[in-house]
């Protein structure tokens, strides 16, 4: 067993120590909106932030995280994610949406770090987030108007 916090709440959960923590999320906990990709950490849509830092849940062993605080998208409110899905809402981001929840846990942590991120530091920082269906480029521009806004 393992004693870690979700979302603010201490929890302690049963499955093996070597299940991931994705699957701890969705099959024990029920917590569905981190998603199941590649399952290599190559595609970043199971990506939650540990310890506030993003985090690919398919490859982090659940009895390594012991005493960890995970923030999964259903518990991130902060000013960050919220200015995003304002943006993302705003300028029509998802396409399928099956990418999204790793998308916006990334670019949540992004703006905790550089609240006014260049071309290059978005570019950088979401490298790791792949999307089927190519939003990209509305990507990139919900992330600036999320810190516009932020800093109006
Ligand atoms: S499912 Fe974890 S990075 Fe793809
Ligand atoms: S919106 Fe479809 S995979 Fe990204």
């Amino acid at each position: 067993m393992t004693t870690l916090s979700v979302n603010g709440n201490t929890v302690t959960v049963k499955s093996e120590p070597d299940t991931p923590l994705l699957w701890v999320l969705r099959d024990e906990l029920k917590l569905t909106g981190t998603k199941y990709g590649c399952g290599v950490a190559q595609c970043g849509a199971c990506t939650v932030h540990l310890d506030g830092l993003p985090r690919r849940s398919c490859v982090a062993p659940v009895g390594q995280l012991e005493g960890g605080e995970v923030t999964t998208i259903e518990g991130l409110s902060n000013r960050q994610i919220k200015a995003l899905q304002e943006a993302w809402a705003a300028l029509d981001v998802p396409q399928c949406g099956y990418c999204q929840s790793g998308q916006l846990m990334t670019a949540a942590a992004l703006l905790a770090e550089i609240p006014k991120p260049t071309d290059a530091d978005i570019d950088a920082a979401m490298a790791g987030n792949v999307c089927r269906c190519a939003t990209y480029v509305r990507i990139r521009a919900a992330i600036h108007l999320a810190a516009d806004t932020m800093e109006g």
